[in-house]
């Protein structure tokens, strides 16, 4: 499967390369899901919305050959949900057709698709049912993982069901730490009611509730009840009997966002907690999967009272989270001790406006991944995120990703270098 060290070519010709996109932030106007609706309000927390985004809606045939020219041969993207089923039941036959144009598009290229069922988007409709914390979504999302298997299960070898099934926790976990530094700093006094200060602006809360007919939408990246976190994982479970069921050929997986969580003295039970939060508590959950998506981007160092700053002198990326290429492996190695089916790189990547950066990033980060398959971990796949310059929800456009930049006024493609380096580190 690995060449050895030192080769330029790290990876043989089987090993998925690729790059990876989602739905809402690369295609446009995505306009039947929650997260357009959040974007139009007036008192919106987004920077900016996502409009036509990099209107890859129509100019995916383009961004595929890219990929194929640059020799990449795996391509993860994700179906939207809120355009296949922009009303509760009703199916589109339209737009299940575009995604098959897709899937037949990657296939002629040599591109295998990986597709993502749910990107952190969901239709308005979900929401209005009470979202991610209602007791009907694991229902509804298998309806539509069955209804994707039979349409296009059989062009598929991969499916993720859901991306980053842990974010809606971790988010809460974060507001929590934010809360009670500023309770340690002084800056609000202990008995702030957590809820009423993390509410926010009234207004917006009325505008949530004209859309989705509540002040607090449980969306898939709202902060997570412990309730919450049990519906995303009985989704999860019930979209892969539905895939299992209809396409019992595809490989069913979801993917997890998880930090290189590092420790300093003191900071061993927190971190302890964090990984368990992060990981370890969807060990029975995932038992049943064939692969689990890894998705790392740094690395967190926590502390006694939780994570701690970048360390003073370290390089930070556009999204002021600190360089850390070595991440990947580290985290690589700490989930194939407890998870026992394949692992797919599903999303790794560095935001920077400095391609060069960008380069050594995936030079440093696929070198930990081979090092990881040399010692026999069962390291199938890595797809960089991401393969345009996109939509990175709240902070808009502001942050690049890309292997390819995009200028939103022409919609011109720019491959950067670190395309072709990341391509030709396969056979
Ligand atoms: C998400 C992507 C996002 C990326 C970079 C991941 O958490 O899956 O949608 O753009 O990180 O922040």
């Amino acid at each position: 499967m690995i060449k050895e060290k030192g080769n330029m070519a790290r990876f043989e010709k089987d090993f998925l390369l690729g790059a990876a996109t989602a739905a809402h932030q690369v295609e446009g106007n995505n306009t039947n899901s929650d997260n357009w609706a959040q974007e139009q309000m007036q008192h919106s927390s987004f920077a900016e919305p996502s409009g036509i985004a990099c209107d890859h809606y129509n100019r995916y045939a383009e961004d595929i050959a890219l990929m194929a020219k640059a020799g990449l041969n795996a391509y993860r993207f994700s179906v939207e949900w809120a355009r296949i089923e922009p009303e509760e039941g009703v199916f589109s036959e339209k737009e299940t057709a575009h995604y098959r144009d897709v899937i037949r598009c990657c296939k002629e290229n040599g591109l295998e698709p990986i597709v993502t069922l749910h990107h952190f988007t969901s239709p308005v409709w979900l929401i209005r049912k009470g979202g991610w914390e209602a007791d009907t979504a694991p229902t509804d999302f298998a309806r539509y993982a069955r209804y994707i298997a039979e349409q296009l299960g059989g062009e598929l070898n991969y499916i993720c069901t859901i991306n980053e099934a842990n974010m809606g926790i971790q988010i809460a976990a974060v507001a929590r730490q934010i809360f009670q530094q500023m309770v340690a700093a002084g800056k609000v006094q202990v008995g702030v009611n957590l809820e009423d200060l993390m509410k926010g602006n009234p207004l917006l809360a009325q505008e949530n509730m004209n859309a989705f007919g509540t002040e607090k939408p449980a969306t898939f990246v709202s902060p997570r009840t412990v309730h919450g976190d049990e519906i995303v994982m009985q989704a999860h479970a019930a979209a892969r009997k539905a895939i299992r069921e209809t396409a019992p050929h595809i490989q069913v997986g979801w993917t997890l966002s998880l930090h290189d969580v590092q420790a300093v003295p003191g900071g061993e039970e927190k971190a302890k907690e964090e990984w368990e939060r992060e990981f370890t508590h969807y060990l029975p959950i995932m038992a049943e999967d064939d692969f689990l998506g890894v998705q790392n981007y740094s690395r967190t160092i926590i502390g006694p009272n939780g994570s701690l700053p970048v360390p003073e002198g370290k390089e930070k990326t556009q999204m002021d989270y600190e360089y850390y290429p070595e991440g990947i492996a580290h985290v690589l190695r700490r989930v194939a001790k407890d998870f026992h089916g394949d692992l797919i790189v599903t999303e790794n990547g560095i935001a920077t406006a400095d391609d060069s950066r960008r380069v050594a990033f995936i030079d440093t980060a696929t070198q930990g991944v081979a090092d990881c398959m040399a010692e026999d971990l069962p390291v199938r796949g890595y797809l960089y995120w991401s393969l345009l310059d996109n939509f990175e929800w709240q902070k808009g456009y502001a942050m690049t990703f890309g292997l390819v930049g995009v200028d939103r006024a022409t919609q011109k493609r720019f491959p950067k270098e670190s395309l072709y380096a990341l391509g030709r580190l396969r056979q």
